[in-house]
């Protein structure tokens, strides 16, 4: 990439020099630049090296900004005076949110052949098969990384506490289920709390990235692969686990589960059954959880 910004550099001196020098040149002088003979070939020549460099600068892709380093460079200003439970403005969001809309499996060098996304034989301690995590980059504002799950891979439900995430789906067909908490509600104990269904629905590539806040949107959420996919997740903060911000699994209950018919706070709830949970915490590392990280190699993510 460096190389290819030199040449527009020593193009853009080159014609400066020039202009800076017509002040000094006598037009009568034939050896002058200025002279029609001399104002000819120059042109002939400056327009020689503009032109190969336009040539040089369109034919070679890499010169321009990758996907992956423009989807970066956006994550650091829009994270810029972020921090736990801070939603970035909206226009911010927007301009993250179109960022990754476009992005493709070949712009983070991955393709559905790999194999990391080939069914395998579940091992016989797993529910389900091995996911795999590609590290893009972590600092305190951001986090990026890719999760690579085989068909019937799933990442169990678990919350993003105070982060705002947005997950693009790269390519295949995935199952999501979120829910959010039911402020107010009261917590049937310590671990069971009662939640709102967001999503419960399958997204097939190309589609849009999505997107959840601290509070809403969808906060604790699970992923189950219908086909083998790919899913680039971007949280704002990231998971920091002296800071508090520890990811929790959680297991969902239909509402019956723990409502006794004569819970007179629920009985409003009962009526929308379906739309609201019991969402019991789990211990640490739940039994189906499988993620294996694995190097990005990719296009390079910053400089
Ligand atoms: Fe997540």
């Amino acid at each position: 990439m460096g190389f290819e910004m030199k040449p527009e550099k020593d193009v853009l001196e080159f014609m400066s020099s020039k202009n800076q020098c017509k002040a000094k040149n006598n037009p009568n002088n034939p050896s002058s630049v200025n002279s029609p003979n001399n104002k000819n070939k120059m042109k002939r020549k400056n327009k020689k090296t503009v032109m190969a460099w336009r040539r040089k600068k369109t034919d070679s892709p890499a010169d321009e900004t990758t996907a992956v380093r423009r989807l970066f460079n956006t994550c650091k200003e829009v994270f810029s005076n972020g921090g736990p439970g801070v939603v970035p403005s909206e226009d911010k969001i927007q301009q993250l949110q179109e960022i990754l809309d476009i992005m493709k499996p070949e712009d983070v060098g991955l393709t559905p052949t790999m194999p990391y996304f080939q069914p395998n034989a579940v091992p016989e301690n797993l529910s389900s098969p091995p996911i795999t995590y590609l590290h893009l980059h972590q600092c305190d504002q951001f986090s990026i990384g890719i999760f690579c799950l085989p068909p019937s891979g799933v990442i169990p439900l678990h919350n993003h506490p105070e982060m705002t995430v947005f997950s693009k789906l790269l390519f295949g067909t995935m199952h999501i289920k979120s829910y959010d908490w039911v402020v107010d509600a009261p917590m049937r104990d310590p671990k069971t709390r009662l939640a709102k269904l967001k999503m419960d629905s399958t997204l097939t590539a190309p589609c849009n990235a999505s997107i959840l806040y601290p509070e809403d949107g969808g906060n604790m959420h699970r992923f189950t692969a219908k086909t083998a996919c790919a899913v680039l997740d971007v949280l704002g903060p990231p998971y920091c686990n002296p800071e508090g911000r520890h990811c929790t699994y959680f297991l969902d209950f239909p509402l019956d589960k723990f409502s006794p018919e004569d819970d007179d706070v629920l009985r409003g709830e009962e009526e929308r059954k379906g739309h609201h949970a019991w969402l019991q915490e789990r211990d640490d590392n739940p039994e189906d959880l499988n993620v294996v990280g694995a190097l990005y190699r990719g296009p390079k993510v910053e400089d």
